[in-house]
């Protein structure tokens, strides 16, 4: 049994084939694979792309899936989580895919070994599914290998669980990560660090920005978004006619991560990630289903 904890769950071949199905299946659209498999998406914070997607991912390739909504089930009856898993469980799933604001918890479900889990979100410490998906998306853009490109993660990265898996998994794939953040939105890293953003846009081949994960602070960080979007919003006068491809995870607050005018530029792929994402979560449903 296999679980998606994080990508340093994947070896180095396992990331190249979710690579490669992935482009298959962009290009054509396979047979019902998964058909007689049966998932459960168990969602305790909101989303709208990662639970669709996988829903979409999910019936595209013929499974059937069950969505437990967490406000409506017995964990508000005093139900452990660990005990609502072993219940789905034995309902005989063949996975569940997880979102929970604690950063240990699909590693703990994982650990009872029950079926396969999917970690569609875990705190601010890992969402592997939306590193592979923009690592899918950098390689496309480039056509082929990302080492040796740079890229900058720009706003709240100490609270982004995309920042934490995706600045581990394009180390790994030879890429160089740089941080731009005020203090506030800067965690402790080994990685350079830099508070302008015009530092940064003569270096780097992408940006990624990063909303302020606001349900994450204890107390607010900033008084004012308005003066955050002064200095790190991504704007057409910014970016200027640099060739940076421009990737978000969203949702995108417009015009304080990226300007109405930016969203709707070429170069600005937030739609272009979230169609990756359906291809990139059907590969991975594959590999933890069927392959592993
Ligand atoms: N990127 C992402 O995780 O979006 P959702 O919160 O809408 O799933």
């Amino acid at each position: 049994m296999q679980h998606l904890v994080d990508t340093n769950d994947l070896s180095d071949s396992q990331i190249r084939q979710l690579l490669d199905d992935t482009a298959r299946f962009k290009q054509q659209m396979p047979s019902q694979l998964l058909r007689d498999k049966l998932l459960i998406t168990l969602f305790f914070e909101p989303s709208t792309r990662t639970r669709s997607s996988f829903e979409v991912a999910a019936k595209r390739l013929g499974a059937s899936v069950v969505h437990l909504d967490p406000s409506r089930s017995s964990t508000n009856k005093g139900e452990s989580l660990e005990d609502t898993f072993a219940n789905l469980c034995a309902m005989e799933p063949d996975g569940v895919i997880i979102r929970h604001s604690d950063n240990q918890t699909p590693g703990l479900l994982a650990d009872m070994e029950m079926t396969s889990v999917i970690n569609a979100g875990a705190g601010n410490y890992a969402h592997p599914t939306q590193a592979l998906l923009d690592l899918f998306t950098m390689r496309e853009h480039f056509g082929g290998d990302v080492a040796g490109k740079t890229i900058a993660i720009v706003g709240d990265i100490v609270s982004s669980r995309v920042a934490s898996s995706g600045i581990r998994l394009f180390r790994r794939m030879g890429m160089n990560v740089l941080l731009v953040a005020p203090e506030q939105f800067m965690p402790q890293s080994d990685l350079p660090q830099f508070e302008r953003l015009e530092d940064v846009l003569d270096k780097a081949d992408v940006i990624m920005s990063l909303r302020a994960q606001l349900e994450r602070h204890a107390k607010p960080l900033f008084d004012d978004y308005a003066e955050y979007a002064r200095h790190y919003c991504i704007t057409k006068e910014r970016l200027a006619d640099r060739d940076t491809l421009l990737l978000h995870p969203g949702p995108v607050m417009r015009n304080i991560d990226i300007s109405d005018e930016m969203l709707s530029d070429p170069r600005c792929k937030v739609l272009e990630q979230v169609k990756n994402g359906v291809y990139m979560r059907m590969a991975i449903l594959k590999l933890l289903l069927l392959d592993a």
